[in-house]
Formats: C-alpha cells, structure tokens, sequence
C-alpha cells in the first residue's frame, strides 16, 4: 500500500469500481437516472417511496421477513436498491450472533433493511444506534423497522457520521460500515481516536471489493490492532458481480 491512498482525492463514482462489475454498475447508474427522471416528471413514485408504499400494503405487521421479502423481491424485480441484500444480509446476521455483540453501530441506514437483519437477531439487553445523513430515507426507515415491530432496541441519528460520531459516548462491541465508500477509513479512524470501541469489537465492512477500498483493506490488515478476515461473496441483488465482506476484530491492548 502506498503511504499516501488513504489521503488520495475523494473520487467520483464510478472510477473506484471494481472493473468487472463496471459495466453492470454503469446500467445500475443509467437506470437509476431514468428513476430519477420519471420521478421528476411525476410518471411514478420514487422508488423508495413505492418500496414503502408496498410495505404498508403488504407486510404482515411484526414480521421482519415479510418487510424484508418485499424490499428484497423490489429490488431483484423491479429497480436495484442499495441494502446489503440477502447474501450478505445472511452473513451479517450470523456476525451479530457470533460476536454476541451487545452495543452495535450502524453507520448508513438507508431504507432500514440491515437495520432490520440486526434488530431481529438483538435480545432484550442489546441495542443498536444507527446514523443515517439522508432525512427522508431515515423516515422510511422507521416506518419499515417500526412494522418489522423491531423499534425497542433502536435509535435512529439523523446528520453526517463524521457529525454525530464526535457525540457519541459509549463503546461499542460491533460496527457495521456501510456508508459512502470513502468515509470508511476516516470514520474508523474517528472512532478509534475517540475511543468509541470496545476490546474485540467487531467491525463489519461491506462492498470492499465492489468499490476497490484498498486503502481501507491495507489499514484493517496491517494494522496490529486489528486481526482481519475476508469473506468473498457477490454484489447485492447480483449472481454474477464479485464483492465482499471484511471483518476485524479489534484489539485496544496492543
Ligand atoms: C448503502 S446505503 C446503506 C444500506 C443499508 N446499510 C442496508 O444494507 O440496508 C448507504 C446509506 O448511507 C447514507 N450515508 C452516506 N453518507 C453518510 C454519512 N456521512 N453519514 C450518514 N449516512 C450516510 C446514505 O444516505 C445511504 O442511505
């Protein structure tokens, strides 16, 4: 790694794409600009407007699978969503019951369905804080993690993780990262300055491969307070895209 690529300019999507998954994201970006112009014309909603639209019509209220069956049946049907998705929501899930995490961050929200795949695996003495920047996503959210009737252990921080980390108090024992691609390491670094993780905490990193994050990747695992582990899966929503999943375990004594 050169000393230099965590200072490198912030890029512009697509550049930092993982080159055989471009050509799929660069549709993913055309469709998303036909979204966005139909929705500006008022021919349909925006699509997370209709994803909750279809929650509200179709969930079955308290039942977390239901809301994420429809949100995953979206996005493989109709228009790409950006969640974890099923194959590494299924990861994700099985990290926060390996961990036995008790205090967990979550840095972007979204339309709530990794919030959800965290909340319904939390017992009573757990909980989770999430920061999500974008106020209307963050609604939506609620509304989803609200029917999921997952809303107890949660609280939902609307701003800019690189705003609200700074006021945060307690430590947590696992982080899920999974917002703008280039905030990753300046915001692990924020947390581990404010001394905001706990001794094997768990930090739970997604799409490293898709977005190349090798500045990320060469500090987790060169770093000696971090012992890190790579699980290959692929993009969201996508059989044939590669991506994947870092996870470190951090160590505050060495
Ligand atoms: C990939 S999506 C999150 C998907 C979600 N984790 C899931 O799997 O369902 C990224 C989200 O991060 C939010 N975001 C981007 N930068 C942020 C920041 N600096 N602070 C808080 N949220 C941010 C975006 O608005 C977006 O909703």
């Amino acid at each position: 790694m050169k000393n230099n690529q965590s200072e490198r300019k912030k890029s512009a999507l697509p550049f930092r794409i993982n080159k055989q998954s471009f050509l799929g994201v660069l549709s993913l970006i055309f469709q998303e600009l036909i979204d966005r112009l139909l929705t500006k014309f008022h021919f349909r909603l925006p699509k997370e407007e209709e994803v909750l639209r279809r929650v509200r019509k179709n969930a079955i209220a308290n039942d977390p699978s239901s809301v994420l069956k429809i949100i995953d049946d979206f996005a493989y049907k109709k228009t790409f969503l950006m969640n974890i998705g099923d194959e590494k929501g299924l990861i994700l899930e099985k990290a926060i019951n390996d961990s036995n995490a008790k205090n967990i961050l979550e840095l972007g929200v979204y339309l709530g369905y990794s919030t959800i795949r965290i909340l319904r695996n939390l017992d009573n003495y757990s909980k989770l804080t999430s920061i999500e920047s974008n106020k209307k996503f963050a609604e939506i959210a609620k509304e989803h993690i609200k029917i999921s009737g997952l809303s107890e252990n949660h609280e939902l921080l609307i701003g800019k993780t690189t705003q609200i980390i700074p006021t945060l108090e307690e430590k947590f024992d696992f982080i899920f990262i999974d917002h703008w691609k280039d905030l990753y390491l300046e915001d692990l670094k924020m947390l581990e300055r404010k001394k905001l993780i706990k001794h094997n905490a768990w930090i739970f990193a997604d799409n490293v491969i898709l977005f190349n994050l090798e500045d990320y990747l060469g500090y987790v695992r060169s770093s000696p307070n971090y012992q890190s582990k790579f699980i290959s899966t692929k993009r969201e929503y996508s059989k044939s895209h590669p991506d994947g999943i870092e996870i470190s375990i951090f160590k505050d004594e060495i």
